[in-house]
C-alpha cells in the first residue's frame, strides 16, 4: 500500500473511533442520570457535607453501610460522576492507591441541609412515572394527532390528572417543584435582585403549587399581598397553619386568575400548546390593571438562546423542550416564538431580562 493511502486510511479509521465513540456517550448517556439517582439516593452528597473533608472510597463505603463485595462498584460509579463534573476527587501523595472524594460546587446543590437543594427536582424527574413514557416518544410521532401526549399514551391520563389520581406521585411532583423555587427565590428574592416586584401592591401566583414562591415573597415584602392559585387537589394539600399569610385559593387558570397587581407564571406556559397560552395570557390580561397603574404579569420561564451569561450552555434548554413534549403539551420557546403569543393574547409591551441563568424573567404590560 501506498504511504499515501495509508495515512488516508489511518485517518478515516480514527475519525471513526471519534464518531463510534460519540454514538456510544448519546446511546448511554442516561446512566450519567442513573448515576446522579443513585447517588442521591445513597446520600452521597449528605455524606461528603457532613464529613466536611475529602473522604476515601473504603470510608464511604463503610460510612454508607454497603457490603464490602459492592466497594468497586461503589468506585466505579464515583469514578463516572467525578468524570462528569459531579464529584472531585484527589489523592493526597503521589502513588497513593485510594483517591480521595469531596463535593463540587454542582453536587453542592445537591446536600439536603443545604438551600437551595435541588435533589427533590432531579428525583421527580428521575421517577419512574415521569421517564416511562420517554420510551413512547417515537410511537407517539406515529400515533395521530389524537394521541396527546407520551405522557398520556403510557398513564392513560395527562400529568396533572395523574397527580390528581395519586397523591405520591402529587406530592414527589410538587417537592421537586418546590426544590426550584429556592434556587429561584435565592438568586432572585433574597439576594434582592428582584426589581421586578417593586411597587406591587398584590401578587397571585398562577399554578403557584404549594405555595412555596408565594410563601418567600409574603416573607420577604410584608407590604405586599400574597395569593397562590392552582387546581383544587394541589391548594387541599397545604394546611391552614402552613399557608403563613398567603391566601389559597383552588380553581381554574383557564377560567378565572383572581385580580391583582402582578401575575406570577413560573414554569407554566411552558406546559401548554400555544393556542392554551394565549387562553392563560387573556385571563391573566383581565386580572392586572394597565402598566400606568402598575399592572403586569412576570413569567420566569426559559427563553431558547438566552442565557445570563455565555459560558452557560443551553444544552439543557433543548433538553427541558423534549422533556415537556414527552409530559405536556408544552414546549420551550424562542423570543420570537414569546412574541408571537404576547400579541396574540392582546398584550404590546414586553421587557425580557435574563438574571436567571438558563432562565428568563419576562415582564408583560398591559
Ligand atoms: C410545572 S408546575 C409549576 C409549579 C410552580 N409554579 C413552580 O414553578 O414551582 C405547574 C403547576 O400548574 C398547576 N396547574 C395545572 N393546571 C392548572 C389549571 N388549570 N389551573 C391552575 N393551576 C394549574 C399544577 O397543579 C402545577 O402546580
Amino acid at each position: 500500500m501506498q504511504a499515501m493511502e495509508l495515512i488516508q486510511e489511518k485517518q478515516l479509521a480514527k475519525k471513526q473511533h471519534q464518531d463510534t465513540a460519540q454514538l456510544w456517550n448519546h446511546a448511554l448517556s442516561f446512566l450519567r442520570s442513573m448515576s446522579l439517582k443513585c447517588a442521591i439516593e445513597l446520600g452521597i452528597p449528605d455524606f461528603l457535607h457532613k464529613r466536611g473533608k475529602p473522604i476515601t472510597l473504603s470510608e464511604l463505603a463503610t460510612s454508607l453501610s454497603i457490603p464490602p463485595s459492592k466497594a468497586p462498584a461503589l468506585g466505579s460509579l464515583m469514578r463516572l460522576l467525578v468524570h462528569s463534573g459531579l464529584f472531585a476527587s484527589h489523592r493526597d501523595q503521589e502513588g497513593e492507591e485510594e483517591e480521595s472524594y469531596f463535593l463540587t460546587p454542582a453536587s453542592k446543590l445537591l446536600v439536603k441541609e443545604e438551600k437551595p437543594c435541588l435533589s427533590p427536582l432531579a428525583l421527580m424527574a428521575l421517577n419512574w412515572t415521569m421517564l416511562g413514557p420517554a420510551h413512547l416518544l417515537g410511537e407517539w410521532f406515529r400515533a395521530g394527532a389524537a394521541r396527546a401526549t407520551p405522557f398520556d399514551m403510557a398513564h392513560g391520563k395527562g400529568l396533572f390528572e395523574e397527580m390528581d389520581a395519586r397523591a405520591d406521585f402529587n406530592e414527589l411532583f410538587h417537592e421537586g417543584m418546590a426544590s426550584d423555587v429556592q434556587l429561584v427565590t435565592e438568586v432572585a428574592l433574597l439576594r434582592r435582585q428582584w426589581e421586578v416586584l417593586r411597587g406591587v401592591r398584590s401578587v397571585v401566583d398562577v399554578g403557584g403549587g404549594t405555595g412555596t414562591l408565594a410563601k418567600a415573597i409574603a416573607k420577604a415584602l410584608p407590604e405586599v399581598r400574597c395569593a397562590v392559585l392552582d387546581l383544587p387537589h394541589v391548594v387541599a394539600t397545604v394546611d391552614e397553619e402552613e399557608r403563613e399569610g398567603v391566601e389559597f385559593i383552588g380553581g381554574d387558570m383557564f377560567e378565572h386568575i383572581p385580580p391583582a397587581d402582578a401575575v406570577l407564571l413560573k414554569w407554566i406556559l411552558h406546559d401548554w400548546s400555544d393556542e392554551d397560552c394565549i387562553g392563560i395570557l387573556k385571563r391573566c390580561k383581565e386580572a392586572i390593571p394597565p402598566k400606568k397603574d402598575g399592572g403586569k404579569v412576570i413569567i420566569i420561564d426559559m427563553v431558547v438562546g438566552v442565557t445570563t451569561d455565555v459560558s452557560i450552555s443551553v444544552e439543557p434548554q433543548l433538553l427541558i423542550d423534549i422533556e415537556m413534549m414527552i409530559l405536556t403539551m408544552g414546549k420551550e420557546r424562542s423570543e420570537t416564538e414569546w412574541k408571537r403569543l404576547f400579541l396574540a393574547a392582546g398584550f404590546s409591551d414586553y421587557k425580557i431580562t435574563s438574571s436567571m441563568g438558563l432562565r428568563s424573567v419576562i415582564e408583560l404590560y398591559n
